[in-house]
């Protein structure tokens, strides 16, 4: 049976996540956060004092691991993790095992069970590219460095934190290069994906223009 798929791809802070949440909730389609998976598998790995470089070692680990996602939250290994993979100390691990193509490769099965009917919206890096190439619409979702970091800025100081924008800048640039420089499933349109530039637009007016190509 064919399950339709919706996949939107791009840089961290473009604005993936709100407009996937949007997108699940009209459609009434399951929603797929894989970067949502890739930090479970880092936080597991930091919680076992794993080397972020031992492939052979965090692929093990992968395949034993119980991670769940249930009303919102995650889990791992029947403890709730939501909090704790959004950190910086996590976020970084994850980007550096994201690299390993054998810990892609443990981590696939499991993004792709999560396409069930009536449909997914699968959030990522290589949803359109790797995980889901047969996907009924591919969107590529991106903005500058500087659009992003702001958007960042303001989201921390709403959570009563500070940051320097110039900071934030370069961490943004660090992890995009990382991100799209790694042999494997690199950051990337695919080719069939509709590529949103969402620097001048606001969140309710990349919503319209998704809406508008998949009507
Ligand atoms: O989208 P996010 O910030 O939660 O992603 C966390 C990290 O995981 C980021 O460095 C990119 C990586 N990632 C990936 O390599 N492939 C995905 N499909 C999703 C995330």
């Amino acid at each position: 049976m064919h399950i339709p798929v919706l996949t939107i791809d791009g840089p961290a802070g473009a604005g993936k996540g709100s407009i996937a949440c949007m997108l699940a909730d009209k459609l009434g389609w399951h929603l797929l956060d894989s970067g949502a998976i890739y930090r479970v598998a880092a936080l597991a790995a930091l919680r076992r004092s794993l080397s972020l470089h031992d492939e052979a070692a965090l692929t093990a680990m992968i395949s034993k691991l119980n991670i769940e996602f249930k009303n919102g939250e995650a889990w791992l290994d029947g403890q709730k993790v939501t909090a704790d993979i959004r950190n910086e100390a996590c976020a970084s691990a994850t980007s550096q095992i994201a690299v390993l193509p054998n810990v892609r490769a443990a981590l696939l099965q499991l993004q792709r069970n999560f396409r069930q009917l009536p449909g997914l919206i699968a959030d990522g890096r290589d949803m359109g590219t790797v995980v889901f190439p047969d996907a009924t619409h591919k969107f590529y979702l991106t903005a500058s460095a500087e659009i992003r970091a702001e958007r960042r800025l303001k989201q921390l100081s709403e959570q009563g934190l500070s940051a320097k924008l110039c900071d934030l800048i370069q961490d943004i640039n660090a992890r995009d290069e990382r991100d799209s420089n790694r042999p494997v499933a690199p950051l990337k349109p695919a080719d069939d994906a509709v590529v949103i530039d969402t620097s001048p637009l606001t969140q309710a007016e990349v919503f319209a223009e998704v809406l508008r190509h998949i009507s």
